[in-house]
């Protein structure tokens, strides 16, 4: 089974990549293969609301966003991890997220079989952090990641989310965090294993 780790921070190194990591290694140690695409390095336009993708199911724009797509429809568990910026997801995150207006269309305006009730389902998962400790500060991000799994068919699985953390590398401040975060992806496939969708 196939694992996608999607880093959203332009942080190389910095608390969400340490998370993710940890939770991608977990997901090695139970047998899943493991796939790493870092934002940064990938050149991702906006989605520019042109309607293209209507009739097709496929984005116009060829940028590096087209190596994605497969990506996305490959794996079986995906795992997106982003720091809250401003109450959301970083830029580099949405960037990816609008992008998959694509299978939006896909799935919902084409009723692709391979997008429906029938089709192949993945399972998704988040982990985030943010400075300030504010109740809500997870609200909107969680809310976007969502419906972003939803154009892949991907069931919102679980999350990890720390509040209070900020400069870089802060998060091992927390000694538990490694552990949590290495369990939490021998536990998402584990659970692929023994309840696959
Ligand atoms: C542009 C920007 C916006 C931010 N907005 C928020 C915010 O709305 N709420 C919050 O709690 N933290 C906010 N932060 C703090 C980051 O979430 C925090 O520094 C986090 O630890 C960064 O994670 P990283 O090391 O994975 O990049 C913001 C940071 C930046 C640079």
């Amino acid at each position: 089974m196939k694992v996608l780790g999607i880093f959203g921070s332009p942080r190389r190194g910095g608390n969400t990549d340490i998370l993710l990591e940890e939770t991608l290694k977990g997901a090695e140690k139970e047998g899943a293969e493991v796939d790493r695409i870092y934002l940064p390095d990938y050149a991702i336009t906006p989605c520019k609301e042109c309607h293209g993708c209507d009739q097709t199911g496929q984005c116009v724009i060829l940028d590096d966003m087209q190596k994605i797509y497969p990506k996305l429809l490959e794996s079986d568990i995906i795992v997106l991890a982003s720091p809250i910026f401003f109450y959301g997801v970083t830029a580099w995150a949405k960037a990816l997220i609008d992008r998959s207006q694509a299978l939006w269309a896909k799935k919902y305006l084409l009723k692709d079989p391979s997008l429906g009730k029938e089709g192949r389902k993945r399972k998704g998962f988040f982990i985030s952090v943010g400075a300030t400790k504010g109740q809500k500060v997870f609200e909107g991000a969680i809310l976007t990641v969502k419906y972003f799994f939803d154009t892949f068919n991907a069931e919102y699985a679980g999350e990890l989310l720390f509040r209070g953390v900020d400069g870089k590398g802060d998060i091992l401040k927390n000694p538990e965090v490694l552990q949590q975060s290495f369990e939490a992806g021998r536990r998402l496939v584990l659970e692929w294993i023994h309840n696959p969708s």
